[in-house]
């Protein structure tokens, strides 16, 4: 069998030692991956800030990268360099799913939730300008074109994985026109796909039916615009135990970067303490993503049968193991 290049991009904070984790265990699998690790610092390109050519060499020579946590300036700054990355390769598409962990208790068992991002633009625009002081614009701006494409996708999704329902998360009651358009192309996308049902539902109502009952929404994909999708992917990843146990895929027609959404975690960075859970479920999207199936049902058994047992968790989830013996603990079981 041949072998794989990919891009890594470590990431700030914890987001060397989670990769080191993840690179033992593919190691240890005998995964035939090989990564190319690449520098993303921000660099200023024509006013605007981007990341180094070399970086963006890497992931469109590679089409696939697996990224760690990078810190997001608040307010003024630089744009979010995971902003920056989704753009730059058109990632039109966020994959989120959630599902229970054995061995992670919450008031909820039996998650297991599909949502579907749109990507490049809705409130993520970065259009926001001042009318006058005190008064200031953001703009969300959607386009058939990229609603369509993550329509399409959030159908083909659903077959791929064997669900037979899509539905569209929405405030078209309120954002007439923007989620009006979403929601037009969601019932016009859904006639190419007969064999799956399309339904839509309000954002709020969506919130309040999730929390207190998840279970109904097990048989679904969720497609919805970007800040929708941002919000309601943490609370569905609240449902099964945070952002240290979710995976994500930013998917585009060129490339794909799996990455982890928690965030850099710099109290304990350095400290062999995080958590690599979320960057190795990502990266079980990432090998499934690639064909690399078998490779990534074995990891993922060897990881979730590593979680349900509980003797090596992290301190996040109630353990007193480092990364490393979490990992040591994983790999035991290949
Ligand atoms: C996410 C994150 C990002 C977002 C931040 C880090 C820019 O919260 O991937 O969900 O808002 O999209
Ligand atoms: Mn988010």
């Amino acid at each position: 069998q041949g072998r794989y290049t990919v891009s890594l991009i470590e990431g700030d904070g914890i987001g060397p030692e989670i990769s080191a984790a993840v690179k033992d265990i593919f190691a240890a699998a005998k995964t035939p991956i090989v990564w190319e690790p690449i520098n993303v610092d921000p660099v200023l390109k024509d006013g605007k800030t981007t990341i180094p050519d070399a970086a963006i060499e890497s992931i469109k020579k590679n089409k696939v990268a697996l990224k760690g946590p990078l810190a997001t300036p608040i307010g003024k700054g630089h744009v979010s360099l995971n902003l920056t990355l989704r753009r730059t390769f058109n990632l039109f598409a966020n994959l989120r799913p959630c599902r229970s962990v054995a061995g992670c208790k919450t008031p909820y068992d039996n998650v297991d939730t599909v949502l579907i991002r749109e990507n490049t633009e809705g409130e993520y625009s970065g259009i926001e300008h001042v009318v006058v002081d005190g008064v200031v614009q953001s703009i969300k701006l959607i386009t058939r074109e990229a609603s369509e494409r993550v329509l399409r996708f959030a159908f083909q999704h659903a077959r791929a994985i064997g669900r037979k329902k899509v539905r569209v998360v929405h405030k078209a009651t309120i954002m007439k026109m923007s989620d009006g358009l979403f929601l037009d192309v969601g019932r016009r996308v859904a006639q190419e796909f007969p064999d799956i049902e399309f339904d839509a539902e309000l954002l709020d109502n969506t919130c309040l039916k999730m929390v207190t009952d998840p279970v109904p929404y097990n048989d679904k994909v969720l497609v919805m615009p970007n800040l929708y999708g941002d919000i309601l992917s943490d609370m569905c990843a609240g449902l099964i135990g945070g952002l240290g146990l979710t995976p994500s895929g930013n998917i585009g027609d060129e490339c794909s970067i799996f990455e982890a959404v928690h965030g850099s975690a710099p109290d304990i960075a350095g400290k062999n303490l995080a958590n690599p859970t979320a960057l190795l479920l990502s990266s079980m999207m990432m090998l499934r993503h690639m064909g690399l199936n078998e490779y990534a049902d074995r990891i993922e058994k060897a990881a979730f049968d590593t979680l349900a047992e509980g003797k090596h968790l992290t301190g996040d989830l109630g353990g007193k193991a480092t990364t490393t013996e979490y990992a040591q603990a994983i790999i035991a079981k290949l």
